[in-house]
């Protein structure tokens, strides 16, 4: 689909009003498959909407939950917090970035993999944990890494 296809579908959800111009972008983020915001589709939605690209900017750049890089297929958000760290979160880190070739923050030149730490997911006693795609693992071991991330290979 094209950007300006995209951007007036999405724009037309939200009866073309730029007040909601947050949740349109969440609509085109969610709407792509590397979970990103691209700059064609933020230049079409300005068109569309009839405002500025740079108060399209704005918003998109504000924002942590917005993205201007593409993500990887699978998101891999690794606890650092306390019962995990105590638990060598840390070397599951290491482990992780060493067999994605990645460091914390970053996505695979194949988008396949991203990569980021995050503190306390709620499942303490299951330490270490990683969410993948929403999913929950844990108990993880530098061991276990190869083949977890096979899985999503
Ligand atoms: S500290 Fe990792 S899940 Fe709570």
């Amino acid at each position: 689909m094209s950007a300006e296809k995209l951007s007036q579908e999405v724009a037309a959800l939200y009866d073309n009003n730029p007040a909601h111009l947050i949740a349109m972008l969440q609509e085109i983020q969610k709407r792509n498959k590397n979970r990103y915001l691209p700059r064609p589709e933020l230049e079409a939605l300005a068109a569309v909407l009839q405002i500025p690209v740079s108060k399209v900017y704005r918003i998109a750049t504000f924002f942590k939950a917005f993205n201007l890089e593409p993500k990887g297929e699978h998101m891999i958000s690794l606890c650092l917090g306390t019962a995990c760290h105590v638990r060598g979160a840390d070397r599951v880190l290491e482990a992780m970035a060493g067999e994605l070739g990645i460091a914390n923050g970053g996505t695979t030149a194949d988008l396949k993999f991203s990569l980021e730490t995050v503190n306390c997911v709620g499942a303490c006693a299951l330490g270490p944990v990683a969410v993948i795609d929403e999913e929950y693992y844990g108990e993880l071991e530098p061991e276990k890494v190869p083949e977890l991330l096979q899985q999503f290979r």
